[in-house]
């Protein structure tokens, strides 16, 4: 296994996911499982941030202690499904700036395709959590690291996912080896149409009650 790949396995977090794998879970519950289950993996994705020593006063005496060390930090869902995950994020690092890439897949090629993109301007000094909840192929986090990758940003990319096939998981770190990536569940395989086996179904369609 790739010494890039954090697999979440966390109770809280797998109890969450398999809730949200039931087909009879609704829209609304569903959005708040991806919320939660987001903000669960960002207490660990960012647990390298660099801090730094203050001095402040406590009612009792001055003393030191640490803070996030202004290390700017931007999250970039991948549209539509990622959007759902930007609350839970921003809820533990309010401070981040969000930029959106928009692709979706093909039904028959099951290549994504991109149709937006709107990043920070100083994105090539952010480190950056890209979100999806599904990693099935790989092609769409491929193809949006590429972009940020054109964009200048390069230092730090972190991509985090609920549920990743292995195949998506084999693709991505052969793209991009040097992005760590986070995921709630490694399953089983993808299907013949490319969705993930046993998985959830269509993440974007049950966040926002397309189908
Ligand atoms: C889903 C999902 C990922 C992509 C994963 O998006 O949210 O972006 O598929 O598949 P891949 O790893 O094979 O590229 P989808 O294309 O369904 O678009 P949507 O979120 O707008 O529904
Ligand atoms: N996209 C999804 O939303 N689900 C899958 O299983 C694969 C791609």
């Amino acid at each position: 296994m790739s010494d890039k790949l954090m697999i979440m396995d966390h109770p809280l977090i797998q109890h969450k996911i398999t809730l949200l794998r039931d087909k009879n879970t609704g829209s609304k519950e569903f959005r708040e499982l991806i919320n939660e289950i987001a903000m669960l993996m960002c207490y660990e994705a960012t647990r390298d941030l660099p801090m730094k020593e203050v001095e402040i006063e406590t009612p009792i005496c001055i003393a030191r202690s640490s803070i996030i060390s202004g290390r700017k930090i931007a999250f970039i869902p991948i549209l539509r499904a990622g959007l759902g995950m930007v609350d839970g994020m921003l809820a533990l690092v309010p401070a981040a700036k969000v930029g959106h890439i928009g692709m979706y897949r093909d039904h028959e090629t099951h290549l994504p395709v991109e149709y937006y993109c709107k990043l920070p301007s100083d994105i090539e000094e952010r480190d950056v959590i890209v979100l999806d909840p599904m990693l099935a192929t790989g092609g769409s986090a491929i193809d949006a690291i590429d972009q940020l990758k054109k964009h200048g940003c390069g230092h730090n990319i972190k991509f985090m996912c609920i549920i990743a096939a292995p195949e998506g998981i084999e693709a991505l770190s052969k793209a991009h080896p040097d992005v760590q990536i986070y995921c709630g569940a490694k399953d089983d395989c993808l299907n013949e149409n490319k969705y993930i086996v046993p998985g959830l179904g269509d993440a974007g369609d049950r966040i926002f009650g397309t189908k």
